[in-house]
């Protein structure tokens, strides 16, 4: 049985005294009482600050992106070694804002955001934090222009091949796949139930084809896109889903909070 898992993936909000205000917030509320794992991810400059507020609780700290190499002339990147040594146990790759949609600049800028991660870096980032002991939450999904194209499954399917190349299935054990559909990301626009749990199975049934049944048992397959206190618990209930990535929803304490506890 796998245990749920909710991370809150704080984007680029919060400066060091607003996250520990939020984080002292947050623990009072949440250190007992509920069942999920729970790990949050700010912004890099608060990792610091967040993993020393947290050092004490379950509660783990995560990041958003980690590069690659381990260390050299990358101006502006985080290796996963200074992420381990930061305190860091979750960190998020391939999210849709850090995807460049099929590693083409040119996509017009709504849809390829400004990091241009394809599906090889995002398999280089992903075994990067494996060496380091990091638990990688590798995120998928499809835009509504390949949901209208009946595109969704052979796009993630294509996503995961790609960014679990090499990577076997015992390694990746305590790895985490995020299901993301771009159009619900920071829209209130939530892929139903029923249809968030399809796709969520179909990961599971592609993991296994990949590796094996009892390797793809052992990831947790979370759904993102517009979680709040108000659809979590439904959207945690569904057979397939084990738990959620919140964006604008984990910025407000009392709303993450009404989450970790939707996750029974
Ligand atoms: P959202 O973001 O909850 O604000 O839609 C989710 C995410 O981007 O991980």
């Amino acid at each position: 049985m796998r245990k749920k898992l909710v991370v809150g993936n704080w984007k680029m909000n919060m400066t060091r005294a607003e996250a520990a205000a939020c984080v002292e917030t947050f623990v009072e509320q949440v250190s007992t009482g509920h069942d999920a794992d729970v790990a949050i991810c700010p912004p890099y400059l608060a990792i610091s600050v967040v993993h020393d507020l947290l050092k004490k609780t379950p509660i783990e700290t995560g990041a958003q992106d980690v590069f690659w190499a381990e260390k050299g002339a990358f101006t502006g990147s985080v290796s996963a070694g200074m992420l381990a040594d930061a305190g860091v146990s979750y960190c998020i790759v391939g999210h849709s804002e850090t995807r460049g949609r099929f590693g083409k600049l040119e996509v017009p800028a709504e849809t390829t955001g400004y990091f241009a991660e394809t599906d090889l870096t995002v398999n280089l980032k992903t075994k990067a934090l494996l060496e380091r002991g990091i638990h990688p939450i590798l995120c998928v999904g499809e835009t509504l222009a390949e949901r209208e194209a009946q595109n969704t499954d052979t796009v993630i399917q294509d996503q995961l091949k790609a960014g679990l190349a090499g990577i076997d299935g015992a390694e990746f054990a305590e790895g985490v796949i995020a299901y993301e559909p771009v159009w619900a990301i920071g829209t209130g626009m939530t892929c139903d139930s029923p249809e968030a749990s399809r796709v969520c199975g179909m990961i599971r049934t592609t993991l296994a084809e990949i590796w094996d049944e009892d390797a793809a048992n052992r990831v947790r397959i979370l759904y993102g896109g517009s979680v709040k206190g108000a659809n979590a618990h439904e959207l945690f209930s569904q057979p397939d889903i084990d738990g959620g990535l919140v964006g604008g929803a984990s910025l407000v304490p009392d709303e993450f909070h009404r989450i970790v506890f939707a996750a029974k």
